[in-house]
């Protein structure tokens, strides 16, 4: 049987050690391994590679994804994505495997309900925001490239009488933000799924300032597009001197943790062994409860993710 696997959407480290696991467990089971290379572009255009052990020997320490990925906007068409499928007929592909988010999964979902697809998605994101799964590949390894990077500013930070605000990705949603700010210690922290309180936080805090606080962290998630009033709103009405540090792309790369790597390892067996097993199948592998299971694709694209409920109260306890 031919077996395909390809990335999509932005690159989170865990995507080489699937990979890799995807071509050994392929061989392991008798099966014929093809790379998609460049997303779904590459499906457009044909970028499909029968994959030997040596192409995937050495990479499952390595962030980002040796077989690249993409945002494609010719997919939306659907002369494209008609393109896209006789490619996979052309090889015989009769089971792929996507790593990707949420928009890559709505994409999935409209191309397997035009054309015959057998199909598993596993869940890779640095924003850990897709529906149905606690857990998306690449997230452990930003927040601890996050944490590197805050307990280092902490030092500079409290070395002067200085504030600093971080702000850290996350296109809609607060995880990588909330997350950090507990573990790093941070004072105050921004997301999208809460309101900012400015005038009850700078009540409190230039009280903190006067009875001695020289210095705070404030983490200020991307999606929220607040990093510009809330410096000013340090500067201004807290009173404390701040600088301000993007971290940006640097939260996407770094080699994989042990945790991404684990999870990888679960997630492509997971959907392998589906794969081998079904013929018209489109779901997602998810990670809830301690167990690896497998969900519809609608079910995981009808819903935006919500952030867990203790994550959000967790901003109210920070200081
Ligand atoms: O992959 C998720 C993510 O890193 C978001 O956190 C961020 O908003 C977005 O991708 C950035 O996308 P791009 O790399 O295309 O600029």
């Amino acid at each position: 049987m031919a077996l395909a696997i390809m990335c999509s959407g932005g690159d989170a480290a865990g995507m080489n050690p699937a990979i890799k696991k995807f071509v050994d467990y392929a061989y392991k089971k008798g099966e014929e391994p093809y790379l998609i290379y460049r997303g779904l572009e590459g499906l457009i255009d044909g970028k499909i590679v029968k994959a030997e052990h040596r192409d995937v020997a050495g990479i499952l320490h390595r962030g980002g994804t040796i077989i690249q990925s993409s945002r494609s906007k010719r997919f939306f068409e659907y002369q494209f994505r008609e393109q896209a499928y006789n490619n996979l007929k052309k090889h015989n592909i009769s089971g792929l495997i996507v790593l990707g988010g949420d928009g890559s999964f709505r994409a999935m979902d409209r191309f397997s309900s035009e054309f015959n697809l057998n199909f598993v998605g596993i869940p890779s994101t640095i924003d850990n925001d897709i529906n149905g799964t606690e857990y998306c590949l690449g997230s452990d390894t930003a927040l601890n490239v996050i944490r590197d990077a805050l307990d280092k500013i902490r030092d500079t930070a409290s070395s002067f009488n200085r504030a600093f605000l971080v702000e850290v990705m996350g296109r809609d949603c607060g995880h990588l933000a909330i997350v950090s700010a507990m573990a790093s210690g941070a004072e105050i922290c921004v997301v999208p799924e809460i309101e900012f309180e400015s005038e009850a936080l700078g009540k409190r805090l230039r009280k903190e300032v006067e009875n001695g606080r020289h210095y705070a962290l404030a983490i200020v998630a991307e999606g929220t597009k607040k990093t510009t009033e809330i410096h000013k709103w340090l500067q201004e009405t807290v009173g404390l001197e701040t600088r301000v540090s993007i971290l940006g792309h640097i939260q996407r790369g770094g080699n994989p943790t042990v945790r991404d790597r684990l999870m990888a390892f679960d997630f492509t067996i997971t959907a392998m062994n589906h794969l081998l097993n079904s013929t018209n199948s489109n779901k997602v592998v998810v990670y809830r409860d301690g167990e690896f299971k497998l969900i519809e694709i609608e079910e995981v694209v009808s819903t935006k993710y919500k952030l867990p409920k203790r994550y959000l109260d967790a901003i109210n306890l920070l200081d």
